[in-house]
């Protein structure tokens, strides 16, 4: 039994739709789906569609691009929370976990702890303030689309949004813990958890879409085996405190297909999250990319 995952599937893309029909089944293990499956509900169904038919059980968290609102989807035109509550249901009758769903214990070994965080624009140096902090990516001529895409409604901004499902997946990742006292997690979220994880060296100032620092101790605190993300669309491997990060982001088109050059289909790009390596001695290790699987 293995639990695998992957992110970043933007299913937009025909290639990347293509790539989707080749997953291999999996009887035995698990597959955590971690955001940008896509923009739509047909882009979840797909996902969700290939991922049942080829593993035995399946969690999805929800990235930005699932969050958008977009003037060509069907009409009403959910957005914010109604977006995001769309997307369970459609998960849910696929037989998908998701983060509003209970958290359960995978191979009576850890607890599979799907969230959802989102970002609060804290990413940033110490003297730039929150307020000018869109001001400062600007001056790169960084803007997320997310901007004009993701609608925080009902909640006054992002930065609030953010804050309360910080708070309520902190809550939660809690409870299941005493629910299952002496296992430890795999958390599983889009957004990385830590600002030092987050290396785009061609648009440094998009850091302020990427996470907050709220979460910079969940790993410890909540004694993570593993810490899953995508987003950043940077592939690898991170070792801090004893506990594995695993960012495991497929990407667009442009970014992985010269991995098929190698001999190696989306299946090679599957992030093993368990069992996985043993911890490094000490507990810290050099990073790894793993653009290449
Ligand atoms: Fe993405
Ligand atoms: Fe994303």
């Amino acid at each position: 039994m293995k639990l695998y995952a992957i992110g970043d599937l933007h299913l937009s893309y025909e290639y990347n739709r293509k790539a989707l029909e080749e997953l291999a089944p999996h009887p035995e293990d698990g597959l955590i789906l971690c955001g940008d499956v896509g923009e739509s509900a047909d882009h979840l169904e797909l996902a969700f569609r290939a991922a049942k038919r080829n593993f035995r059980q399946v969690w999805w968290c929800p990235g930005n691009h699932e969050l958008y609102t977009l003037g060509s989807s069907p009409r009403p035109h959910l957005r914010g929370e109604a977006k995001y509550a769309r997307c369970v249901e459609i998960a849910r009758e696929h037989g998908v976990l998701t983060p509003e769903d209970d958290f359960v214990v995978w191979d009576g070994e850890v607890i599979v702890c799907p969230v959802f965080t989102l970002y609060d624009y804290s990413f940033r140096p110490p003297d730039v303030a929150r307020e000018d902090a869109l001001k400062w990516a600007e001056e790169r001529d960084t803007v997320a689309t997310d901007e004009f895409l993701l609608h925080p409604d009902p909640h006054p901004s992002r930065d609030e949004w953010c804050r309360v499902l910080v708070r309520r997946f902190e809550e939660k990742i809690e409870e299941a813990r005493k629910a299952h006292p002496g296992l430890r997690t795999v958390i599983a979220n889009h957004w990385p958890l830590r600002e030092d994880l987050v290396f785009i060296p061609r648009v440094p100032r998009f850091s302020l879409w990427c996470g907050t620092t709220l979460t910079k101790d969940w790993h410890t605190r909540f004694d993570a085996k593993v810490v899953v993300s995508g987003h950043l669309h940077v592939p690898r491997t991170d070792w801090k405190a004893g506990v594995r990060f695993e960012e495991c982001s497929l990407g667009y088109p442009k970014q992985w297909q010269d991995v098929r050059t190698t001999g190696k289909d989306i299946n090679g790009l599957l992030r093993e999250i368990l069992p996985g390596p043993p911890p490094p001695p000490g507990g810290e290790a050099e990073m790894k990319w793993r653009r290449w699987g």
